[in-house]
């Protein structure tokens, strides 16, 4: 028999494209007891809905329609997201799998011709390329309908696959309308066909409700099919979890799984390095470089892509987030951000959106920053909030650094030029701009820019008040260790007398004594 060739193959070896894919979403999804549509809920990072359309969308269609009914705007908003070329087809009150792809087949072309298939919104792990096998063995065998089949342990709820002595197909019956011998049967109908356009829309017609559940059954087209004397064949999958739905909220949770468990298996095959998969949580769209090391415990989300020769986790949340090779990002939460290559985060730091950091830079334990552009080789060691802040090359926040850039009302933008240096717990209350190589001394409020090469101190002097502990604290073990310590002085024969220090002068420049930077550098050190 000669096989009708599309005039666009997908490949010169592969089958021929499909003239269309429909999705059937239409179904109620009441056992999921959610106000989210089923089809909607997620798992590695995409809606259940999005999974089946990337299959469908991959297989090259011509066409691509999916039924909706139930939760109706909801779901075609979403197809609007995540596929705006597929068309949105209503289903009517009739109910069934069947009425649902005659629904779909209406929004598409009159007299359509080819191979349409059919899946299910609702089954997440099905693959492009089962899909694209299920087409070629359709084809091959010259069928007018292919079911996509799986040999089940407990077949309970699915419609059975019946076959003839010579292995055709000649009926799906579903458990509802199942003899006892036919319950027995364990090779289940996934749902998921190849159908001849033309058979499939003529056999549709004639498909009635007449059956225990009173709908308009897809799999009846199988005995029709058989009845005009047309080949149906059955293609067996041996993976049955790609034709698995989710029906409930512990089937969502077992499917999302079972596709962490692969998407992390394919992660280690690129050549990363998982510590403890069981803990590793990995979305579909996630990059992980070679070598990377993922430590337990660590969730990569969303379109995060981590370099090579990385380490990320342990306890790490990368959500939407770049970090470039050779990074370490340890116990962080980062959303909608970019770690340069080399550079070092955490731990116990959150990232939050706009937050850029640049090669070998630093954010260091105990830091919140977000709109923050912290340039290469920059650090902001420990404990601080930069937020709408332009960290310069090299620049160093000491400890405690806190950049102010609310002011209960409006936010404002901080700079911090390339190699100045700012001293521990300083609050910069924005708008301030430092210049490039300046120096803010430590527990500094500023409120007033800085410019290159001066040191802006913003506190009071200190003074110190002599025997103040002995006036106020008598007797206290404070004022005893006051006592001891000055008498220890005195009998120190090389000390001198006074408690001043020689070699400092009598009036120091103001700013030199306010700004101890040797001091600030010791703080961030520490
Ligand atoms: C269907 C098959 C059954 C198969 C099983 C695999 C029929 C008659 N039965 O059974 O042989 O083993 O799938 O899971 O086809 N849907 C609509 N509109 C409707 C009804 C359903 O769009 O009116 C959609 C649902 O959203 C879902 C899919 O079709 O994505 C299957 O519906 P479901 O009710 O789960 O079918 P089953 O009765 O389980
Ligand atoms: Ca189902």
């Amino acid at each position: 028999m000669t096989l009708p060739l599309r005039s666009d193959p997908v490949s010169s070896q592969g089958p021929a494209r499909p003239a269309a894919v429909v999705v059937l979403a239409a179904g109620e999804g009441t056992r999921m007891r959610s106000r989210t549509a089923k089809v909607l809920h997620r798992i590695g990072g995409l809606s259940l809905l999005g999974h089946a359309l990337r299959a469908a969308r991959a297989t090259g269609p011509e066409h691509l329609a999916v039924v909706v009914r139930h939760q109706r705007d909801d779901v075609a908003a979403h197809i609007a997201q995540v596929d705006p070329t597929a068309v949105v087809a209503d289903q009517d009150e009739v109910k069934g799998t069947g009425r649902a792809t005659e629904c779909g087949l209406a929004v598409l072309p009159d007299g359509l011709e080819g191979t349409v298939l059919v899946t299910y919104g609702d089954v997440p792990l099905l693959a492009a390329d089962t899909l694209l096998a299920l087409l070629q063995a359709h084809t091959g065998a010259g069928a007018a309908v292919t079911v996509l089949t799986s040999l089940v342990d407990d077949p309970t709820g699915y419609g059975r696959v019946l076959r003839d002595a010579d292995g055709a197909v000649s009926a799906i019956v579903e458990q509802k309308d199942a003899t006892e011998q036919q319950r027995a049967v364990r090779e289940i109908n996934s749902g998921i066909y190849a159908f001849d356009a033309a058979v499939l829309r003529d056999a549709l017609a004639e498909v009635t409700t007449d059956n225990a559940q009173g709908e308009k059954y897809l799999t009846d087209v199988v005995a029709i099919a058989r009845r005009r004397g047309l080949v149906v064949a059955g293609h067996e999958l041996a993976d049955v979890w790609q034709t698995e739905g989710v029906n409930d909220k512990v089937q969502l949770a077992r499917l999302g799984a079972e596709l962490n468990r692969r998407t992390v298996e394919k992660a280690m095959r690129d050549g990363a390095v998982v510590v403890d998969p069981a803990t590793t949580w990995i979305d579909v769209d996630v990059t992980v470089g070679e070598d990377t090391v993922v430590r337990p415990n660590t969730q990569l989300l969303g379109a995060t892509s981590v370099g090579a020769g990385c380490t990320i986790g342990p306890d790490t949340t990368l959500t939407d987030t770049e970090v470039g090779d050779g990074a370490e990002v340890v116990r962080t939460q980062a959303v909608l951000a970019v770690v340069g290559p080399g550079a070092s985060v955490g731990p116990f730091s959150y990232l939050r959106p706009g937050t850029r950091l640049g090669a070998r830079g630093k954010i260091g334990g105990f830091v919140e920053t977000k709109n923050a552009e912290i340039g290469d080789g920059a650090k902001v060691p420990h404990l601080s909030y930069v937020g709408d802040a332009t960290i310069g090359e090299g620049a160093n926040l000491g400890a405690g650094t806190i950049v102010a850039n609310y002011d209960g009302v409006t936010k404002s933008r901080t700079s911090v030029g390339a190699h100045s240096f700012v001293g521990s717990d300083s609050v910069l209350v924005a708008p301030v701009t430092i210049a490039d190589g300046a120096y803010v001394a430590a527990g500094s409020a500023l409120t007033g820019d800085v410019g290159p090469g001066e040191l802006g101190v913003s506190r009071a002097r200190q003074r110190n008040v002599p025997q103040w502990v002995a006036r106020r604290r008598a007797g206290t073990a404070t004022d005893r260790a006051a006592q001891a310590a000055l008498a220890a002085r005195h009998d120190q024969p090389d000390q001198p007398d006074q408690p001043d220090q020689p070699d400092q002068p009598d009036q120091p420049d103001q700013h030199d004594q306010h700004g101890d930077p040797a001091q600030d550098q010791q703080e961030e050190q520490a």
